[in-house]
């Protein structure tokens, strides 16, 4: 029986070149604007211990007792199952073997709860009563208002517009969990109010979102940013996704696959193999596939080089590939996706051709999730659906024998109208 793990595992201690640093705003844009030092600035912003595990070489991180019981709580280990089904629906039984991780098995429905909780915890270390965010989709609003209603702490959340308007299920699960959700942008905030002012119809951004979570985290007192991805910390706590998958697979895959908003669930997934495979362990022909939305194709389309993590340059630059931080994506389904840019860890290791990238429309990956649906019972989280689009490329065209593992990141019950509209339900088989 798989138990939680006792460690996370922090990729940085193994990547064959150092990790490009967070660094300060390379030109004015950002100074004299009175906060000074963004790097300074991150202890007024982020739980304190979240800090230390930004910048930590080590390679374990012991996970806090208390963490590792919620999780249990929460219902890890999480389940890893064979798609037989799946298999079938694509013709490749037989052929092909795949697996798949299933984070929508969580009570969030996603994968964002592994991070949620100790941020939350550590928040509550630091004497905070409050915990501000931003949310796509809501898949990461809603995990922090589970683990903010866990550990007695209030949530604040900014809400992509868009998807303010089209997930008004989840919007109303984070409010019935004692959240505050505000649409950005929002009129709550300076950053949200300049937005409106500059365009009244703007769908909002993770980008901007972020800014303004921030901006109200620095204009109260006890209160913590939690960060619901691209953070290394953050995809440092997804890694109980691929460490317990590690101890599940029944082999070594031959691709490992997951979708990429931030990189958050992808790295959580992979790393563990991938530090496998840098350490020279094992993993050695195994494949590692981004599957992104061609809404926001920055692992295949974007540039390598310094740029914001938020719209606003509240917080330090990253290295990584981003579509340039005022990059508004369409307001596509799959709003966990419509990020600018991607973990420099993940962008980094892109970027040396350990992991691979494809992007796919939202019309493709809805042909995906009808079939996985349809063939599994399970209906994907539009944002996993483009891990699934993925395996299908990968499974019709692979030779006698080929494993694919991949990652499930959360299921789609609160985003049924989003395959309405696209086409999903109804129609029959
Ligand atoms: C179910 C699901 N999967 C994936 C993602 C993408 O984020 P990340 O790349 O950090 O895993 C999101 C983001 O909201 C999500 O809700």
């Amino acid at each position: 029986m798989v138990d939680v793990p006792r460690y996370w595992y922090n990729i940085v201690a193994d990547l064959p070149v150092p990790l490009p640093p967070l660094v300060d705003p390379l030109d004015d844009e950002a100074a004299g604007d009175g906060l000074g030092s963004r790097i300074g600035l991150l202890v007024r912003i982020l739980p304190s211990r979240l800090i230390d595990e930004e910048y930590t070489l080590s390679r374990l991180l012991p996970i806090p007792e208390p963490v590792r019981e919620a999780y249990r709580r929460a219902g890890r280990p999480t389940p890893l199952l064979r798609a037989e089904g799946f298999e079938r629906a694509l013709g490749v039984s037989g052929r092909v073997r795949i697996y798949y991780k299933y984070e929508g098995a969580l009570p969030t429905g996603s994968h964002k709860l592994n991070t949620a909780i100790p941020q939350v915890y550590y928040a509550k270390l630091d004497g905070a009563v409050e915990v501000a965010t931003e949310t796509g989709a809501g898949q990461w609003g809603l995990a922090v208002s589970i683990a903010a209603a866990m550990l007695g702490l209030k949530a604040v959340v900014f809400m992509t517009r868009s998807s303010y308007r089209s997930k008004k299920a989840r919007r109303i699960a984070m409010e019935t969990l004692g959240a505050t959700v505000y649409p950005s942008p929002s009129e709550v905030t300076e950053a949200g109010r300049r937005a409106l002012r500059e365009n009244p119809g703007h769908p909002g951004s993770l980008g901007l979102a972020i800014t303004e979570a921030i901006e109200y985290v620095l204009s109260g007192e006890r209160r913590r940013y939690v960060a619901g991805s691209v953070l290394e910390s953050v995809l440092t706590h997804q890694t109980v996704i691929g460490l317990e998958a590690l101890e599940q697979l029944p082999e070594e895959p031959d691709y490992m696959v997951a979708c990429v908003g931030g990189g958050s669930n992808m790295g959580g997934f992979t790393y563990p193999a991938i530090g496998m495979k840098l350490r020279g362990e094992g993993f050695e022909r195994t494949r590692f596939v981004a599957a992104e939305s061609a809404a926001a194709p920055r692992l295949s389309r974007g540039e390598y080089r310094y740029d914001g993590l938020d719209t606003g340059l509240v917080l330090p630059l990253a290295r990584m590939y981003s579509l340039g931080k005022d990059y508004v994506p369409p307001a596509i389904h799959a709003a966990g996706l419509r990020y600018h840019g991607a973990a420099p860890s993940l962008s980094l290791l892109r970027r040396l051709g350990l992991v691979e990238a494809r992007a796919y429309s939202q019309e493709e990956v809805a042909e995906a999730a009808r079939l996985f649906a349809r063939s599994e019972g399970l209906i994907p989280a539009p944002e996993s659906a483009h891990a699934v689009r993925a395996v299908v490329d990968i499974a019709r065209r692979a030779p006698e024998g080929t494993v694919i593992a991949f990652n499930l990141s959360g299921h789609g019950l609160m985003d049924t109208d989003a395959y309405e509209k696209l086409g999903v339900a109804g129609g029959g088989s």
